[in-house]
């Protein structure tokens, strides 16, 4: 059985030891996700594998026979950046750039959580139908992915014009 990797299937790695960050980055030459740490603690690799997030540096690829894989490039393209993308273009939410896919993907696995309710460290109802995006939520939600370049600022306002209705509040939780 293959696996989908952004739409195309792709032949499983004959190596059962190779991490899924590797079969993309050094097997399909998919680059745009990127090492930062290789041991789960930066948020660099991340990726989507059906709609939900994952560290690709902990996954092994034959663990993902028949799953689909989203990566950066089946995100958007230059030219026909995704919303999010061009958001994080307009408030400077990125400086050397080598975390953003990383964001991006966390991103929208984020908000795919929030849609199923799927409840962070910070979320007091657990039975609440729907989660507001509070700049705490949204803060404790990316904390795991890390920028170097400390482009905080502009990451969390990139998310906030792409997801948030009107102006995300000041308060912190
Ligand atoms: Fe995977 Fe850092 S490279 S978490
Ligand atoms: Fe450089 Fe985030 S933009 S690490």
């Amino acid at each position: 059985m293959n696996m989908t990797v952004n739409g195309s299937a792709v032949e499983m790695p004959r190596d059962p030891r190779v991490s899924l960050l590797d079969y993309l980055r050094d097997h399909l030459h998919l680059t745009g996700t990127k090492k930062g740490c290789d041991q789960g603690a930066c948020g660099a690799c991340t990726v989507l594998v059906d709609g939900q997030r994952i560290l690709s540096c902990l996954s092994l690829a034959v663990q993902l026979q028949g799953r689909s894989v989203t990566t950066i490039e089946g995100v958007g393209q230059p030219g026909h950046l995704h919303p999010l993308q061009q958001a994080f273009v307009d408030h400077d939410g990125f400086q050397c750039g080598y975390c953003t896919p990383g964001q991006i993907c966390s991103v929208l696995g984020m908000v795919a959580e929030i849609g199923r309710g799927v409840p962070s460290h910070l979320t007091l109802d657990l039975e609440a139908e729907s989660i507001a995006l509070t700049p705490g939520e949204l803060r404790e939600r990316m904390s795991g992915n890390l920028c170097r370049c400390g482009a905080y600022n502009g990451i969390v306002a990139a998310i906030a014009e792409t997801y948030v209705e009107g102006p995300l509040p000041e308060a912190v939780e």
